[in-house]
């Protein structure tokens, strides 16, 4: 009775584990990828104000030009991209409405996309539903589960037509370095490949590199669709807005499809959005010194347990531990640890098949529910050994 492209797209597998603790109390979850962190008063406030003006009608398919017009400041003060307001970004509902729009119009059935593996499960789906042919490519924790250009140049086809970057990366933490990234936007434009640049957790980086975009770089705005979320910058993952920039032809094809699908993301959101762009920034300073110390505190907790191993994240707000030395495979010691211990992680295949071994653990929660987690899996994973 459904059609194929829902038969061909798996749902997520966090949800197998999440499922299971609806309505418990007794659990330390970590899981979400939510940060624990209240959306910043002025954000707030400008959403109340967006309402009481009467910003509740429909609104241009890219989102109101001012909000576009204070998105564009947003992108040159923090990721030195141009965009034209008018022709070169959209609104979009969320991280996952700019990818999904970017795969629409980019990919054709048959078209290879590379993309990072483990990595966030949304790029395998929206590949797939674009009719496209997912092709992975295993982050490797002796390379501190970055992305090279030598990775990505070994999968390359005369099919190859896109490449998914997420850096810093979800599940994993890894970072890819301005070298790489510099390697593998050449490697582009000699291959002529397109690329979406997930920058969801742009912020959220604890290497002392100052970040290049590769949608900054150049011959690469032409090739490449950057996609900035609010969910976990500001603490926005309920109000669904995030912007995606590129050349005028691509983000003109998916503010054509937007309007077919969502129209546009919320007014409301949308002003919120503007706001949280060009005012006060401290409020993100002050989330990322938290992730920097829960960061560490994790680090040091997970690689003090027997058994365990974990490369310092190089961002977002993961842990990514190897935990082969159990030799349980990682879906039943999520649930050996959740039936044991009361704590929730995540199987590291949740993320693609190069994440068996290892655990998902988001540090985005109070230090308490990290250091009760931390103890609660001393006293039972070195039993396994
Ligand atoms: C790498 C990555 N990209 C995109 C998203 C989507 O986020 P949103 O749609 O809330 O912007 C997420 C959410 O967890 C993510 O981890």
């Amino acid at each position: 009775m459904l059609a194929e492209r829902n038969v061909n797209v798996p749902a997520s597998e966090i949800r197998l584990i999440y499922n299971k603790i609806i309505g418990r109390t007794d659990v330390f979850d970590m899981t979400a990828g939510i940060p624990d962190f209240d959306t910043p008063e002025h954000i707030k406030d400008a959403a109340k104000k967006a309402i009481d003006d009467g910003f509740t009608t429909y609104t241009h398919n890219a989102g109101y030009i001012e909000v576009r017009e204070a998105l564009a400041q947003k992108l040159k003060r923090d990721n030195n991209i141009v965009a034209d307001p008018e022709t070169e970004l959209v609104c979009t509902a969320g991280g996952m409405g700019a990818l999904m729009l970017a795969n629409m119009v980019l990919v054709n059935p048959g078209d290879e996309v590379i993309y990072p593996d483990p990595g966030f499960v949304s790029h395998f789906a929206h590949i797939k539903l674009a009719g496209g042919i997912p092709v992975p490519v295993q982050l490797k924790k002796e390379h501190g589960f970055g992305f090279t250009a030598e990775d990505v140049e070994s999968k390359i086809t005369p099919k190859t037509k896109m490449i998914v970057l997420n850096s810093p990366n979800n599940p994993t933490g890894g970072v890819i370095s301005n070298m790489e990234l510099k390697r593998i936007a050449e490697l582009c434009i000699d291959k002529d490949i397109f690329v979406i640049a997930d920058e969801a957790y742009e912020k959220f980086r604890y290497v002392d590199e100052k970040p290049l975009f590769i949608g900054s770089l150049p011959g690469m705005k032409e090739r490449t669709v950057s996609i900035f979320s609010f969910s976990k910058t500001y603490a926005m993952t309920g109000w669904r807005i995030a912007v995606a920039t590129g050349s005028s032809k691509i983000i003109g094809a998916m503010t054509k499809l937007q309007e077919h699908v969502i129209a546009m993301p919320t007014s409301i959101a949308q002003k919120a959005a503007a706001a949280a762009a060009i005012g006060p920034q401290d409020c993100v300073e002050e989330m990322l010194q938290a992730f920097r110390k829960r960061r560490d505190l994790i680090t040091k907790g997970l690689n003090d347990i027997e058994g365990v191993d974990l490369q310092p994240p190089g961002g977002a707000f993961y842990a990514f531990p190897d935990v082969s030395a159990y030799d349980v495979k990682s879906f039943d010691l999520v649930h050996k640890i959740l039936n044991e211990t009361n704590v929730v992680t995540v199987h590291g295949t949740a993320f693609g098949k190069y994440g068996e071994g290892f655990l998902r653990l988001c540090y985005a929660v109070s230090t308490e529910r990290i250091n009760e987690a931390l103890s609660r899996l001393d006293s039972y994973l070195p039993k396994l050994l």
